[in-house]
Formats: C-alpha cells, sequence, structure tokens
C-alpha cells in the first residue's frame, strides 16, 4: 500500500493542520490591536512550556495584524548572539527592513510610500520605490543603545504610517534568550524595553509581543522594576477537552478518515491536551492503523509501540544530555506528587548532599527541563514527563530483579 495523507505535524514550530481553541488569546490580542489603533499602546508577553503552541499561535497573530493593518515586524529565532547589543540591533534593524521592504512592494502601498520621500531624507533605499530610514551615523561607542533605537524606531515611524499603516507590532520568539549581561557590560534587554517605552510615551505605535519559555517573565522584570506595567501576560497552556478533540478531528475530515469516540477520548487523557502529543499520536496512529476508520481494538494493539517511540524520540533525548547524579536528582522529583515541588519535599527522597542537590537543580534548569515556578518551588517544564520518569524508574527496578 503507498503511503497515505497525513496532515499531522509534530515538531517545534509546525504549523498545525487546525490550530485548534485559542480564541481567548485571539480575542486578547484582537483587543490590544484595536487599542494600538486608538493610540493606546500595550505589549503582551507570550510565555509557556515547550511544544505548547506558541510559536503556532505567533503566526495566527501575525496574519490577524495584517488583517488588522498594523504592519507585523518578527523574528522566530532569537537566541543567545543576540544579547551582544550590535547583534540585537542588526537583527532589530534587518527585521524592520524586510517588513518596510514586503510592504514597498504591495501595488496598493507603492504611491503612497514615494511620498513619504518628501518627508525623510533615506540614507538606504534597497529596491526601487523602496523608502526605509537607515541612520546616517554609525552607533558610536558612547552614545546609549536606548537613545540609538529610540531615533531609529521614531524616523522610520514616518515610512510606517506613510505607507499607511496604524501601527507596528513586534512578534518575536524564543525571546528567553535574550538578557542581559552585567559581566560584559552589556544591556540589550533593558534598552530595548527602555526603547519601547520611550517611543510609546511619545505617542508612536510601536508596540512588542515577546514570546518564549517561563523565564521570559523573570528575564523582563529583572531588566526593568516597570515590566509589569508595560506587559500583560498571556500563559499559553495545554488545549482543553472539547480544543484537544476539535485538533483531531477537523484534520481527519479533510482526509475522509475518523478515530471511534473511544480512541478519542483516549488520546485526550494521555497527552493531557498538550498540542504536541496530540499531533504525534494522532500523525502515529493515522501512519500505524489501515482502516479508515480507526476503533479502540487498532489503538490498543499499537498504543504500547507509540509510547516507546515517545519515550525514544521525545524523552530519552533529553535525557541523554545530563549526568547520571542529575538523572537521580529528577527521579526524586518525579516521587514529589503534584505540579509544584518544593524544595523541602523533594529532599526527603534526594541521596545527595545539600550542595550537589542544588547544583544540579541549577543545571536541570538551565538545560531547560526544570523551571523555578516561585521561590523554592520547581516544575517541571515538559508534560507527561513525571510519568515517563516514573516509568524508567519502574523497568530499572524490573531489570534489577531480573539481572
Ligand atoms: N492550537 C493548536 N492546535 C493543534 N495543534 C497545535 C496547536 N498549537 C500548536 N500545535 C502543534 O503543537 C506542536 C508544538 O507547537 P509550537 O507552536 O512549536 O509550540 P511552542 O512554540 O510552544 O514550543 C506543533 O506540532 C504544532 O503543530
Ligand atoms: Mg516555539
Amino acid at each position: 500500500m503507498g503511503k497515505r495523507v497525513n496532515p499531522f505535524s509534530p515538531g517545534a514550530g509546525l504549523a498545525p493542520p487546525h490550530l485548534a481553541g485559542r480564541e481567548a488569546e485571539r480575542e486578547k490580542f484582537l483587543a490590544m490591536l484595536c487599542d494600538i489603533r486608538d493610540g493606546n499602546v500595550k505589549n503582551m508577553v507570550v510565555h509557556g512550556l515547550r511544544g505548547m503552541g506558541k510559536t503556532a499561535l505567533m503566526d495566527e497573530f501575525k496574519q490577524m495584524c495584517d488583517d488588522q493593518n498594523i504592519l507585523p515586524v518578527t523574528e522566530p529565532q532569537y537566541s543567545k548572539q543576540h544579547c551582544k547589543p550590535s547583534k540585537f540591533v542588526g537583527l532589530l534593524k534587518y527585521n524592520m527592513r524586510a517588513a518596510i521592504e514586503t510592504f514597498s512592494k504591495l501595488e496598493k502601498t507603492k504611491s503612497k510610500i514615494q511620498s513619504a520621500v518628501r518627508y525623510i531624507k533615506p540614507t538606504s533605499v534597497g529596491i526601487p520605490g523602496m523608502v526605509y530610514y537607515e541612520p546616517s551615523y554609525e552607533m558610536e561607542a558612547d552614545m546609549p543603545l536606548r537613545n540609538y533605537m529610540t531615533d531609529y524606531l521614531i524616523k522610520n515611524w514616518k515610512v510606517v504610517e506613510k505607507g499607511g499603516y496604524d501601527g507596528v507590532v513586534f512578534l518575536f520568539d524564543e525571546f528567553h534568550t535574550v538578557c542581559n549581561s552585567e559581566r560584559r557590560d552589556w544591556f540589550v534587554l533593558s534598552d530595548f524595553m527602555g526603547a519601547l517605552d520611550e517611543v510609546q510615551k511619545r505617542g508612536y505605535r510601536y508596540a512588542a509581543v515577546l514570546c518564549g519559555l517561563p523565564i521570559l517573565q523573570n528575564n523582563l522584570k529583572a531588566a526593568r522594576s516597570y515590566s509589569e506595567r508595560m506587559f500583560q501576560s498571556l500563559w499559553i497552556s495545554v488545549l482543553d477537552d472539547a480544543d484537544a478533540r476539535t485538533a483531531i478531528t477537523k484534520p481527519l475530515g479533510g482526509i475522509g478518515r475518523s478515530f471511534s469516540r473511544g480512541v478519542l477520548d483516549s488520546i485526550v487523557k494521555e497527552t493531557g491536551g498538550y498540542p504536541y502529543f496530540i499531533q504525534f499520536y494522532a500523525k502515529e496512529i493515522l501512519d500505524r492503523v489501515d482502516n479508515n476508520n480507526v476503533k479502540i481494538k487498532d489503538y490498543e494493539r499499537i498504543r504500547g509501540k507509540i509510547t516507546a517511540l515517545l519515550d525514544r524520540d521525545f524523552f530519552d533525548l533529553r535525557m541523554a544530555q545530563i549526568t547520571d547524579s542529575q538523572k537521580t536528582t529528577l527521579y526524586a522529583m518525579s516521587n514529589v506528587k503534584g505540579l509544584d515541588i518544593t524544595f523541602s519535599a523533594v529532599k526527603k527522597y534526594a541521596s545527595t548532599n545539600n550542595g550537589t542537590f542544588a547544583k544540579n537543580l541549577t543545571r536541570l534548569e538551565e538545560k531547560g527541563l526544570i523551571y523555578k515556578a516561585k521561590h523554592g518551588v520547581y516544575r517541571f517544564t515538559l508534560p507527561l514527563f513525571r510519568e515517563y520518569l516514573l516509568r524508567q524508574q519502574e523497568s530499572t527496578k524490573g531489570s534489577d530483579l531480573n539481572g
């Protein structure tokens, strides 16, 4: 039998065949866009664990900007290198330029753009007919980065406005990787937030949606004490039951296949509504079952294989990056019931001394396996990770007995 169509797409940043749920999130963002148009500019921080669907939602936000006549300036891949001021500014300018270039090519804005030439003296004109402001001075060593960015944004506002847009929204993903480095005297995060605050206070309609892992919120707070006033927070979590079902049934409908109610119930329960796992399960089931209508007995036949594959492709890979000592700390943590793992609760299960234990926690946090929810309280960053760790311990126990 030839390979059949499979619409499901497990993977980082892969657009889902159907973006399920997220109505509340879309509504919040739409309200933000309307506020920008009214001159009431606000920013948003989109945060959540890996695989929750933040990037998929950011793609949706971009579309909404287009529909609402707001210019989206996007960057999907911030990384550590952008903590360096020259890299940060370079990327910001590149993306601004790219966004302006895109709209310069649109028929409807072409003539408007031409009239902008009269207002600013562009020192850099790329494609024919394109207008873009590039500061004529290089960033001087003693010029504060914040002032440079403020000036840059203000000058380019004229271009945006003449292009007929009501505002600009920065859609920056993986932004948790950007932070200040006191040791190197780099303060890009503080400077960017400062510049944004400054242009907004002066009435320019630039807004930011910063997206990343939970640590992002802490970075922003550390960089600017007033971050809570600047950013409304949007926490992206698992899909509820009904939305998890639609995430599966909609794409299935498109290819004339279906899962029985029992199968749907099982997937929703086993994935906990975690978008990445939903895509993963649905894809595997479709690939492994020939019947158009998948029944619970078909699913039960392959369930073990899917869990094993998920362990191998998803969890084992992550476990391969840590030391045995860190592993024992994770196992200890998995013995604590519930979402919040307090230092004192997990200490009961840990065999290592306090110093090693604390160091392990720090390393595990750096590797993105756990995060600090509040002072002295840790959580796993990956859904179903606790269950996986318990399974691992069971199987080692089993092999110890046999061995
Ligand atoms: N609302 C959704 N409905 C269905 N699938 C989704 C949804 N959001 C994300 N996904 C799927 O989940 C996986 C992870 O999404 P992604 O946006 O990369 O997560 P994150 O950026 O939070 O790590 C992808 O395979 C994506 O297709
Ligand atoms: Mg992402």
